[in-house]
C-alpha cells in the first residue's frame, strides 16, 4: 500500500489533534468509518433530491473531460450544476441531483473513482411528500 506524502501527513495531523497515540488505531477507525458511510449510502432507496459536491485538480489530465462525460450520461438525474474556481489548482463543482437513488449513487461513485478528483460528497433527502418523515429529513453522506 502506498499513500501520497501529503495525505499521510494531513492524516497524522488529524490524529495528533484528536489525541490518537498510534497511527494504526487511526487507520482502523478511518477504514471502519469508510465502510459505515458506504453501507449508509447503500441503504437508501427511492426518489431522492440532493447535491453532489466535487473538488478536483483541473490540471490533472483528462479529469474535466471525464467529469463532463459522466455528467452527460446522467443528465436525466442532473438538474443543474455550478462551477467555482476555488484556487489556482482546485475547482469545486456543485451538482444538483434529482431521481432514483440507485442512479444518483452510480453517478457519485463513478465521479469518486476518477483520478484527479480529491473529494466527493453526496447530501440528499427523500423527494416527495414524505421528505419530513423522521430519519429521512436530513441524511448526509460523505465519501473519502
Ligand atoms: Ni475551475
Amino acid at each position: 500500500m502506498s499513500l501520497p506524502k501529503k495525505l499521510l501527513s494531513d492524516f497524522d495531523e488529524v490524529l495528533k489533534e484528536r489525541g490518537y497515540q498510534s497511527r494504526s488505531k487511526g487507520i482502523r477507525d478511518a477504514l471502519q468509518d469508510y465502510i459505515v458511510r458506504y453501507q449508509w449510502m447503500n441503504s437508501m432507496e427511492g426518489e431522492r433530491i440532493g447535491i453532489v459536491t466535487i473538488i478536483y485538480d483541473h490540471h490533472y489530465t483528462g479529469v474535466m473531460e471525464n467529469l463532463a462525460e459522466i455528467q452527460h450520461s446522467f443528465r436525466n438525474e442532473i438538474n443543474t450544476s455550478m462551477h467555482i474556481h476555488m484556487t489556482d489548482k482546485y475547482c469545486m463543482e456543485i451538482v444538483v441531483v434529482n431521481g432514483d437513488i440507485a442512479q444518483i449513487r452510480e453517478l457519485t461513485e463513478k465521479i469518486m473513482r476518477l483520478k484527479g478528483v480529491e473529494h466527493v460528497k453526496l447530501t440528499s433527502t427523500a423527494n416527495g411528500e414524505d421528505f419530513k418523515e423522521p430519519g429521512h429529513s436530513h441524511d448526509h453522506g460523505h465519501i473519502h
